[in-house]
């Protein structure tokens, strides 16, 4: 009799313990990445797909083309960038005097893998009338090698203004490429790569998700496949997601991204309703499997990673010189045409 009683009560003694000692080690690191800041005349620029533990005491949380403005106006001596790779290196390009260091430096994505600099070199050489836009969402390399950058704020903008007499290029992402050029009417040349993860969202779990919540406006990323962007009301970044969700009437939303928006989006809008969109898990089961998506290297950043960062300055972005001057130039004119009325 007394050892079927024990499990039980061993159950509610620790559960809450746990807890306060997960939320007493969070207050330690957030004093201590606090301190570190100070001491370093730092700057912490967080991604909207960060864990809630980064977000809450970053100083700017964004998307891409936010992050890439704080970088670009920033008066701190140390940029630290929890995101991924390509994004650490657009704020050291802006800032080559600068210590910029990142989380985990394996924090990479599968768009910036798609596309190597030496084959993106070898197409261009296909046809010197290419101009070439790449999604910020590459290496430095490549965008050294283009003409402008953009985001997924500001893509249609970019393309829009891009001479009409050239034949666009647009890399790497072909799903925000197909929805620009449908945006745009200006055909372009496709990289073809994708995000893994939000290729994942398919047309069939989130119309059974939708049928669930008539009510609900769908918000989709432009990284979503063709089949998915259909069923959306508004199709933007993840920063506009916010604000549209913010401004609209409706009370319930589908969102299709990573999940880690979904912080702020609770906490901005906290009498609003948010449901993650489900993925079709690909491969590994033989019908659809509703699950969260999040990025795997967007949530390889924590915060005791965090704090060993700002300890140790490292790891650091280092860009060979060549690289940061030529990439420079098509960031800055991404910035100069987003920022025109
Ligand atoms: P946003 O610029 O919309 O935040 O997108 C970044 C990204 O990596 C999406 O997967
Ligand atoms: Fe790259 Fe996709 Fe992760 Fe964004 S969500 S960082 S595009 S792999």
């Amino acid at each position: 009799m007394a050892a079927t009683m024990a499990p039980p009560a061993t159950r509610e003694t620790t559960a809450p313990t746990v807890a306060r000692s997960a939320e007493a080690q969070r207050e330690v690191l957030t004093r201590e990445i606090l301190d570190l800041k100070r001491r370093l005349n730092a700057v912490i620029l967080a991604h909207n797909y960060q864990v809630p533990e980064i977000q809450d005491l970053a100083d700017f949380v964004g998307d891409s083309l936010g992050l890439s403005q704080q970088a670009a106006r920033t008066r701190a001596d140390v940029i630290v960038f929890c995101g991924v790779h390509f994004m650490a290196e657009t704020a050291k390009i802006l800032n080559p005097e600068k210590l910029v260091v990142l989380p985990d430096k394996e924090a990479g994505c599968s768009l910036e893998e798609s596309c190597p600099a030496e084959a993106l070199a070898a197409l261009q050489r296909t046809n010197p009338n290419f101009y070439t836009i790449a999604y910020i969402n590459c290496s430095a390399a490549v965008k050294a090698l283009s003409d402008v950058i953009c985001t997924s704020g500001n893509a249609e903008k970019i393309v829009r203004a891009a001479p009409a007499d050239r034949d666009l290029l647009f890399v790497p992402d072909e799903n925000l490429g197909q929805w620009v050029m449908e945006q745009t009417g200006r055909p372009m040349t496709l990289w073809r790569g994708h995000c893994y993860a939000h290729v994942e969202f398919r047309r069939d779990s989130l119309l059974r998700l939708k049928a669930q919540h008539p009510q609900a406006r769908v918000v989709v990323h432009p990284e979503s496949l063709r089949e998915v962007r259909e069923l959306a009301d508004v199709i933007c970044s993840t920063e506009k997601m916010i604000q549209w969700c913010k401004a609209s009437p409706d009370r319930e939303f589908i969102i299709v991204t990573e999940s880690g928006i979904l912080h702020r989006l609770r906490k901005e809008c906290p009498d609003k309703t948010f449901y993650c969109a489900p993925t079709y898990d690909v491969g590994r089961m033989p019908t659809d499997a509703c699950r969260c998506s999040e990025c795997k290297y967007m949530k390889l950043n924590t915060l005791e990673k965090l704090r060993d960062c700002m300890r140790r300055l490292e790891p650091r972005i280092e860009l060979p010189r060549d690289v940061l001057e030529r990439a420079r130039r098509p960031i800055e004119r991404m910035l100069e045409i987003s920022a025109r009325p």
